[in-house]
């Protein structure tokens, strides 16, 4: 993709020092920001810019994903996230991150059929899950057996054969959810449960996870439709920090598996998908609405690191769409569970009082995707440590379309970042007898 210069509009950057001048293009996209190329400041001005976190940064080209914080927008490949949460399924939406556009029925047919053949796992991975106690965090597991899938695979690990890629991509998306059910089933020292080809993406999944060979289970409709939405919500999210170390990996060359393995190690972080764990933690800690203002109260003195998880977010400064469309759903599977959730009530009181207090309005903090996440998968029956690995079945699709894009892209090189060095200047070794 070679972006040219919109009508030569430029951004000069004058050095006060030297007087130097120089004129760098202003790049459009189709919609959102206009980017400043900084290829030649180096070059010519002999500077470094200086961006922690990468939070005004476009490291990359991209058709994927769309995001406006301020408006709340999010659109894969310009479709609207609550259009496609409405009225797509997770497959569907897999079709159109992976190759760009609505599939005809016989492309979804073809492509559901595909990913179906490719859930099961190699009868030698179960191996690695002995290797694990079975109290080990299951991103701990996801993280291992995730990347020795790469162990298994050698003919689709060819990155620049372009049907290798999707053979991988497609293996990646399929076996996910058979790993993530086996994750738990081992926490259990319950035996893994075959996928069935018989069974949509998301059903599969929740038949893999909660049923036992001893007796028929029959996952509800409620049930599979509320988690393949939530897999939908999650499955792409432009430039987030997993998908960077996705695409920062995969700049090396190094193999999808492997890649994804690091997006996944990423994704682990309380900060990023770690939150929705955490959403729960923090709620079983505050235990009662009449702690909620203390804990707000934390959240507001910067000399506490306590933060309210589940609000905020880098890039929204509006509600996150996700999270408004997961509102819905978490209180239309609590009706069908005929749960009555205090933990529920808890995180409603939170919300009502974040959203009214002074701070979280001054700093524009919104409930996100993870606020409402981990009280539906709380009332599905999945263990809080659970809810980042549904987290990452569903990313792995977003993991692997911007994995692609950025192997197709000719502008694409090795990430390699510079640093603002402030250590200390060069200075000699002293022999050890002589220093004080
Ligand atoms: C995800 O990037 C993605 O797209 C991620 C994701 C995806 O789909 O991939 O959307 C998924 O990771 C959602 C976010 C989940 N994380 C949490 O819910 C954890 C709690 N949230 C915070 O850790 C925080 O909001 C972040 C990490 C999400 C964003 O942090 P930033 O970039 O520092 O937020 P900011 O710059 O907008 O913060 C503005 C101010 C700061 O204070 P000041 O320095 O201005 O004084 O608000 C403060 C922050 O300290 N702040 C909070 C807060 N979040 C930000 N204060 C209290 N509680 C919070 N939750």
């Amino acid at each position: 993709m070679d972006n040219k210069p919109s009508n030569r509009e430029t951004l000069t950057v004058t050095d006060n020092v030297t007087g130097k001048s120089i004129d760098m293009p202003l790049l459009s996209g189709t919609i959102g920001p206009k980017v400043v190329d900084i290829r030649k400041l180096y070059s010519e001005l002999d500077h470094f810019t200086f961006d922690p976190g990468y939070t005004a940064t476009g490291s990359c080209e991209s058709k994927i994903t769309y995001i406006d914080g301020d408006k709340g927008e999010l659109y894969y490949r310009g479709y609207p996230i609550e259009q496609l949460a409405d009225k797509s399924d997770f497959m569907e939406s897999c079709y159109i991150l992976l190759y760009g556009e609505l599939p005809t029925r016989e492309q979804k047919s073809s492509f559901v059929g595909a990913i179906t053949r490719h859930t099961m796992v190699h009868e030698q991975l179960t191996r690695f899950f002995s290797g694990f106690r079975r109290d080990a965090h299951p991103m701990a597991v996801m993280c291992g057996v995730v990347g020795a899938l790469s162990a298994f695979y050698h003919d689709s690990t060819d990155i620049t054969d372009p049907r290798q890629r999707m053979i991988a991509s497609h293996r990646l998306i399929a076996k996910m959810p058979t790993i993530a059910a086996m994750t738990y089933k081992y926490s259990l020292g319950q035996p893994f449960i075959f996928p069935k080809n018989s069974l949509g993406f998301a059903e599969n999944f929740l038949h893999m996870t909660f049923a036992v060979p001893c007796e028929e289970y029959k996952v509800s409709p409620t049930l599979a439709k509320a988690m393949d939405k939530i897999f939908i919500l999650h499955a792409d999210h432009e430039q987030n920090a997993s998908t960077s170390t996705v695409r920062l990996a995969g700049s090396s060359g190094a193999n999808p598996f492997a890649c994804i393995a690091a997006g996944i190690a990423s994704l682990w972080g309380p900060a990023h998908g770690g939150a929705n764990e955490a959403v729960l933690k923090m709620l079983m800690e505050i235990g009662h609405k009449d702690r909620i203002p203390e804990f707000v109260k934390r959240a507001k003195n910067k000399d506490d690191t306590f933060k309210l998880m589940g609000f905020g977010h880098r890039v929204y400064k509006n509600f996150d769409p996700r999270a408004k469309v997961l509102r819905e759903a978490c209180h239309e599977v609590l009706e069908e569970l005929g749960v009555n959730d205090p933990l529920l009530e808890l995180a409603m009181e939170l919300e009502r009082l974040a959203l009214k207090d002074d701070y979280f309005i001054e700093k524009k903090l919104y409930p996100n995707v993870d606020f409402y996440s981990g009280i539906i998968l709380k009332a599905m029956g999945f263990p809080t440590s659970m809810f980042t690995v549904l987290f990452a079945i569903a990313r792995t699709v977003g993991w692997v379309a911007q994995w692609n894009e950025m192997i197709e892209d000719p502008n694409q090189k090795i990430g390699r970042p510079r640093q603002l060095y402030t250590g200390p200047v060069r200075r000699d070794y002293i022999d050890i007898a002589k220093r004080g």
